[in-house]
């Protein structure tokens, strides 16, 4: 008989070879493959005559009956999530280490159980003791949740088994439960797989809805969360800089809801408080006109946060290759609109280091944020200060024009709202927002103008 053949799966990305390698030849993960246990193949051809049920085709124009989702009594976590968490459904809570998601889902956990839902809460990690006083210093120890420490699946299943299903499970996290129906140690991907898939066909069959929480980890001795994607409902990334306070809710994947909400929290001395009015928090301490540093309204998802972003420009003596260092944006889109500055706007940066900060850690993906950068570079090469009541957005084309951007009503009435009077816009973008003055900038080089002018 042939030697059984060995299966290493990757535990960034869960792809099987047979032979073991230093990176992973799917997502290029390095030091990632780990040896599985074997699984049985079945060469054998089904027969058809017994055994299988025919299926009842469905037409999909049925009236369907509206999700029923339950509040986790945060507002912010609701919105991230698409509105609540759908019983009979899978969230798998990604992050970092110790960026809270114990605590938030500790916090979730209490304020369903005070608002009547049964809630079981198992943790992995820590023991009664600790989570017993997390839960003291939260305000939260008399909320009425189940909770126990333990990492054995079938214990799990056994003592749900044995009571009413409840409202919510939390498992913190699927990477140190162990499943007894196949072998390895927990953490690795063939246990994480094993043990996610009993807790998620026990919260499908009982109407529970289940949130697994996931580190994510550079080391590959531990299964990344992505080998779960495929399996749960929900994906949701809790992220934040661990030295500033803020900390951000996104969904990365969601089956019943749109992905491109955010909920924003601050961790506080009495766990995290919700951040209903985020540009508040991102503009805080900001000084009046510095140079180098311009207001951008970005948007997240449907709600609108208002960012500062500061450039510093340092112009070098001699030939030495001068350094670009960007946090916050892309570095690709930068060089970008240097180009686009120095060859449709006569500027030049070629022999000075460009440094760019978004500021608190935020991360900007909306490309309206170009004439923003664009702003805060000019204002740094001229060392002149912008105007502190004005914010910046639209998009820039390698031509040097100035391209609309979505959502501009929103953005101005934020700025508006926040105490800005004007904003620098598309010609397409501008539109009557009251103690709003708005300024047309079809090309770039007429921002440049008008920052150098002054007018
Ligand atoms: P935790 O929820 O344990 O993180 P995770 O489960 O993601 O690993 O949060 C840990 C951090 O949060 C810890 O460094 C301390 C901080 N923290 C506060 O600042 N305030 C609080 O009230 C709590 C409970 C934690
Ligand atoms: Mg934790």
């Amino acid at each position: 008989m042939a030697k059984p053949k060995r299966r290493y799966a990757c535990a960034a990305c869960g792809s099987v070879t047979h032979r073991w390698q230093g990176q992973c030849a799917d997502c290029g993960e390095w030091n990632t493959l780990s040896e599985e246990a074997q699984e049985t193949t079945f060469s054998a051809k089904h027969d058809l005559s017994t055994g299988g049920r025919t299926l009842v085709f469905e037409p999909l124009d049925k009236p369907s009956v509206p999700l029923q989702r339950r509040s986790t009594g945060m507002a912010e976590f609701d919105r991230a999530l698409g509105g609540g968490l759908v019983p009979g459904s899978a969230v798998l809570m990604g992050g970092d280490p110790g960026i809270g998601k114990s605590t938030l889902l500790l916090q979730a956990a209490a304020l369903i159980a005070k608002a009547g839902g049964a809630v079981v809460y198992i943790s992995g990690e820590e023991a009664a003791g600790q989570v017993r006083l997390r839960a003291d210093r939260l305000g939260l120890a008399g909320a009425p949740i189940r909770f126990a420490a333990a990492t054995s699946v079938r214990d799990i299943l056994t003592s749900l088994a044995r009571m009413e299903p409840p409202a919510l499970l939390v498992i913190d996290s699927i990477q140190t439960m162990h499943s007894d129906m196949i072998e390895g140690a927990p953490g690795t991907v063939s246990q994480v797989r094993a043990s996610a898939f009993e807790l998620i066909r026990y919260a499908k069959e009982n109407d529970v809805a289940l949130v697994l929480v996931g580190h994510v980890t550079k080391d590959g001795s531990i299964a990344g969360p992505r080998v779960l994607e495929h399996m749960v409902d929900v994906v949701m990334s809790f992220e934040g800089e661990r030295s500033h306070q803020y900390r951000i809710l996104r969904g990365l994947k969601n089956r019943f809801g749109s992905v491109d909400e955010i909920g924003v929290f601050a961790m506080e001395g009495q766990g995290l408080e919700e951040v209903g009015n985020p540009s508040a928090l991102f503009l805080s301490g900001r000084e009046e006109a510095v140079t180098g540093s311009a207001v951008f309204p970005a948007m997240e998802g449907t709600r609108p946060v208002l960012v500062e972003i500061q450039a510093l420009i340092v112009k070098l003596a001699s030939g030495a290759t001068p350094r670009r260092a960007v946090v916050g944006w892309d570095s690709g889109r930068l060089a970008m609109l240097l180009a686009v500055l120095e060859a449709r706007c006569g500027l030049n940066f070629s022999s000075a280091e460009v440094y760019l900060n978004v500021a608190s850690g935020y991360r900007l993906t909306d490309p309206a944020a170009d004439i923003a950068v664009a702003a805060a570079l000019v204002s740094a090469l001229a060392d002149k200060p912008l105007p502190s009541g004005a914010v910046w957005f639209g998009e820039v084309s390698l031509a040097g024009e100035v391209r609309p951007v979505a959502h501009a009503g929103l953005r101005l009435r934020e700025a508006a709202k926040l105490g800005f009077t004007e904003a620098v816009v598309p010609p397409e973008n501008g539109q009557s927002v009251p103690g709003m003055r708005q300024h047309a900038a079809p090309y770039l080089s007429k921002l440049v103008d008008r920052i150098l002018g002054g007018d």
